[in-house]
């Protein structure tokens, strides 16, 4: 076993629309908003929201045939994904790989903010879309 895990970066929340489902964690729950960013090679626009050490991620569909678009056809707003962070991720995909963990990326790809990211599909993580992170070198 190794340690590679460092903390939740962010937890990913599909939303139909992040101008009226960002009021909660921004005007209620008082979280900053980080930034915003269109992730093209996933089709979404994401914004980013922190208190304190919590990040959470609103994921909103830019496109009809974007994976968020499919999930919240599926399953309506909700938690999409939890992303944890790795120093390094290529390290951290050959480890996965190498315990026949099932990836759904197979090398770090760019996700928001300047963020490598893999994900690791969720019949390999008890149902939970998993992403692991980590900065950019
Ligand atoms: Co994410």
């Amino acid at each position: 076993m190794i340690k590679m895990i460092k903390k939740i970066a962010h937890i990913g929340i599909a939303v139909e629309n992040i101008e009226e489902q960002i009021v909660w964690y921004r005007d209620i729950l008082g979280f900053s908003v980080v930034g915003y960013e269109d992730v093209p090679d996933q089709k979404v626009r994401v914004v980013i929201l922190a208190v304190g050490e919590i990040h959470v991620e609103l994921l909103q569909p830019t496109s009809p045939d974007s994976p968020i678009a499919k999930y919240l056809e599926k399953k309506g707003s909700g938690i999409h994904h939890i992303a944890y962070e790795v120093d390094d991720i290529k390290e951290a995909i050959a480890y996965f790989t190498e315990k026949k963990i099932q990836m759904i990326d197979k090398s770090p790809r760019s996700g928001a903010h300047d963020k490598q990211i893999a994900f690791v599909h969720p019949k390999s993580t008890c149902g939970v879309l998993t992403e692991l992170c980590a900065h950019a070198r």
